[in-house]
């Protein structure tokens, strides 16, 4: 599998998908985003990633949003069809992913890039990031799935208020929001998610696909979270993951989870 728009890489545990249209200040055009499904997909699918990083090439940005050149001639039902599908192959993918994905926000975040990181289960961001929905100084609403995580994550009013007045914040408003978990020089970024991403894997990735499942069940109409909770509970009484885990508790030893 090559890609054109993106670059991808294993290295112990950890795959990096990176956005790769740094002229473009790595904006979202309709092949980057069928790469980024492709991409996402191969990791999920593969047994050894148990962690992905996304992050864009550059000092200057993550994503400048959606390529804006691309859709300004667009009708009703074409505007529909890009939220659609790109909520569909992307944004709602991405989080609903059983592997954990991380956002490293390197620069500009806007737009479509906002909801990428968003997307991404947490985010950790450089302190020269910039983060908004400027959607509106277009004449169009964030359409990837924004204007529902944004509120979820910075509360209702901060984000009606980052949504009208089409503003950016730095990184540390982002860190006082909680949009973003951490915050360090630039330079830091990728070292600071490393040491994160390894503490993940220590974990069981199994039971970690099943947590991400029933947190996200709080965020669905129609769901209850609680009985999804109960559900994913039970279901990790099955596992090897499981067995290896309480076994090695009382056997007061480290786990080593198979992953199964
Ligand atoms: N879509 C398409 N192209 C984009 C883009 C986007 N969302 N964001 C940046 N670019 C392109 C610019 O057109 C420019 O291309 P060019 O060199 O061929 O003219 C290049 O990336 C560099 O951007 P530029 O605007 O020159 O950089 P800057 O440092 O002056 O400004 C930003 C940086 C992020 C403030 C500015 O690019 C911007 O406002 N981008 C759009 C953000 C936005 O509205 N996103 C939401 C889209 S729904």
């Amino acid at each position: 599998m090559s890609f054109d728009n993106i670059t991808y890489q294993y290295d112990n545990g950890i795959t990096t998908i990176t956005i790769d249209r740094p002229k473009k200040l790595n904006a979202l055009n309709r092949d980057t985003i069928q790469e980024l499904h492709e991409a996402f997909k191969k990791a999920e699918d593969d047994f050894n990633t148990k962690v992905i990083i996304i992050t864009g090439n550059g000092e200057k940005a993550f994503v400048a949003g959606a390529d804006i050149s691309e859709f300004a001639g667009y009708s009703v039902v074409q505007g529909e069809q890009l939220a659609a599908k790109g909520q569909a192959k992307l944004f709602d993918f991405v989080a609903h992913l059983s592997t954990p994905v991380i956002a490293v926000v390197n620069g500009f975040a806007l737009g479509g890039g906002l909801e990428l990181a968003m997307a991404a289960h947490f985010r950790i961001a450089s302190d020269n990031a910039k983060m908004g929905l400027p959607e509106v100084s277009l004449g169009v609403i964030p359409g990837y799935g924004g204007t529902q995580r944004l509120p979820q994550l910075v509360g209702k009013g901060r984000a009606m208020e980052m949504i009208m007045t089409a503003g950016m914040i730095d990184a540390n408003q982002a860190l006082s929001y909680g949009l973003v978990n951490h915050m360090v020089e630039q330079h830091e970024l990728l070292a600071l998610c490393e040491k994160i991403a390894v503490k993940i894997m220590r974990n069981s990735s199994v039971a970690i696909g099943k947590a991400i499942k029933a947190i996200n069940a709080n965020y669905k109409d129609g769901k209850d979270g609680y009985k999804v909770e109960i559900r994913q509970f039970g279901k990790c009484f099955d596992t090897e993951d499981f067995t290896e885990g309480t076994t090695a508790f009382l056997e007061k030893r480290q786990a080593v989870f198979p992953g199964k």
